[in-house]
């Protein structure tokens, strides 16, 4: 029997942008922001420091408001990017976004199944509903969160099908023979839901990791039991170590109870890190980070996450928001407000010009500043305290911000035991010890 692989931490790497400003840094390579030259070295350096994946996050939308100071947080089309990366790098996970609501599962069947192919089996897709973006694509509202997971649901089965609509042995490349696949071994999936009919089979033989790796990041009720169901990695975000320990034993129980191995299912927080080589640095680049943040346009992006009933617009900056203000604008919030108005609740003490400054630092996400070994010590802390399996990442900025970040703290981490010295295997399943 295989012997017991020990706990490692795993680690992702968010492929986006700078923080805040300083892509105005005269060695931030902004002018290569849009291009595969600076792509390619932010890939490579996650790749020599043996991180487990590139994640590239996404949503179908532009708010113009927003690009004055920091340029289009999404841009790049994630597929495309990742396969571009694909072929710049031999070992690291290619891991994209793309919405269940927004697309078609034969075509994300295809678009996925390609890049593994391409990848050598590191393909892995991001499922998200989309909370946002549907003013492009036609003129129907967004759709309930309960029927976006219907449909959810129902099309990870139709895609899981076509992956698995040639069976492992259906392709021969028998050159005596001349057969080079065995029809009798393709099926079509001749699937009749509530969202889709598709007939299938897919025209690709199944993907060398047999499917993708699938990772959602739901928090909501539809959002866990989707994920305790169908994902093999949940990358999560968390107000404080104990609401990250909670996510973490409930989704590891969800897995149970859906007799799954809770093993396999691994949990990646999302963190933001802020690293210097000194502890003076780490601070005067979080200084010039915040100083860079126009307070203004701060609370309008806070304004998103919570109902429109808190005007905070109206609200004194340098006092904290009236617990009241705050019961009232959750009770009276959507969907699509619940999140912010509970982080706003656990940091209530802070004043609305600290709670925009931090939102717009580290959006609902932890945040961690310091020397690469400090941060490494947070980041252990969490991992052994059952809080995580590993962490979604971005770095600051480069050339220091990506440097500190996939050398330094991945060091600190082997030095702990932590975390590999090299990649176990040729797939991203590998990476992350699931089957
Ligand atoms: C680390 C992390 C990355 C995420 N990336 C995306 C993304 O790229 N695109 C997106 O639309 N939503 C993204 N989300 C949001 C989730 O998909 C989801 O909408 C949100 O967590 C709310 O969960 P719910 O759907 O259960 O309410 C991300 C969330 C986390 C924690």
């Amino acid at each position: 029997m295989a012997a017991e692989r020990p706990r490692r931490v795993h680690l992702a790497l968010s492929v986006g942008r700078p923080a805040g400003q300083l892509w105005r840094r005269k060695d931030s390579r902004v002018e290569e922001a849009f291009s595969l030259s600076l792509l390619s070295d932010v890939a490579r350096a996650a790749e020599d420091a043996k991180f487990d994946t590139l994640f590239r996050a996404d949503n179908m939308r532009l708010d113009p408001s927003r690009v004055r100071v920091s340029g289009p947080p999404h841009h790049l089309e994630p597929m495309v990017v990742l396969s571009a990366l694909a072929a710049r790098t031999e070992h690291i996970g290619l891991i994209g976004t793309a919405s269940t609501t927004f697309n078609a599962p034969y075509t994300l069947a295809r678009q996925f199944a390609s890049l593994d192919h391409l990848s050598g089996g590191r393909a892995g897709w991001n499922m998200v509903t989309s909370t946002v973006g549907e003013e492009n694509y036609g003129d129907q509202p967004l759709p309930p969160k309960a029927e976006r997971y219907a449909r959810a649901r129902e099309f990870v089965e139709v895609a899981v099908g076509l992956w698995e609509s040639w069976q492992p042995d259906a392709l021969v490349l028998d050159r005596e023979t001349g057969v080079f696949a065995d029809e009798t071994r393709i099926r079509p999936i001749r699937h009749r839901g509530e969202h889709f009919q598709v007939e299938g089979p897919l025209n690709i033989h199944r993907p060398p990791q047999g499917r993708p790796v699938l990772v959602q990041a739901g928090r909501s009720e539809e959002g866990r039991d989707f994920a305790a169901t169908h994902a093999d990695v949940i990358f999560a975000a968390a107000d404080d170590i104990g609401g990250a320990q909670a996510f973490y034993a409930d989704m590891k129980d969800r897995a149970r109870r859906k007799g799954r191995d809770p093993e396999s299912l691994k949990i990646l927080l999302g963190t933001h890190v802020v690293l210097g080589a000194t502890e003076a640095d780490a601070r005067a680049l979080e200084r010039e980070w915040v100083d860079g943040i126009d307070i203004g346009k701060a609370v309008d992006y806070l304004q998103t996450v919570v109902s429109p009933h808190l005007r905070l617009a109206e609200l004194p900056l340098d006092e904290p928001i009236p617990v009241t203000l705050l019961e009232e604008a959750e009770a009276l919030g959507d969907e699509r407000h619940q999140r912010g108005a509970s982080w706003l609740r656990t940091h209530h003490r802070g004043t609305l010009r600290q709670l925009a400054v931090r939102h717009r630092q580290n959006s609902l996400h932890l945040g961690f500043t310091g020397t690469p070994e400090k941060v490494a010590g947070d980041l252990a802390a969490l991992f052994r305290a059952r809080a995580a399996d590993g962490f979604v990442l971005s770095h600051s900025h480069v050339p220091e911000g990506l440097e500190l970040l996939t050398r330094g703290v991945t060091e600190e981490l082997r030095r702990a035991g932590l975390f590999r010295h090299d990649y176990e295997g040729p797939t991203l399943r590998h990476h992350l010890g699931i089957a």
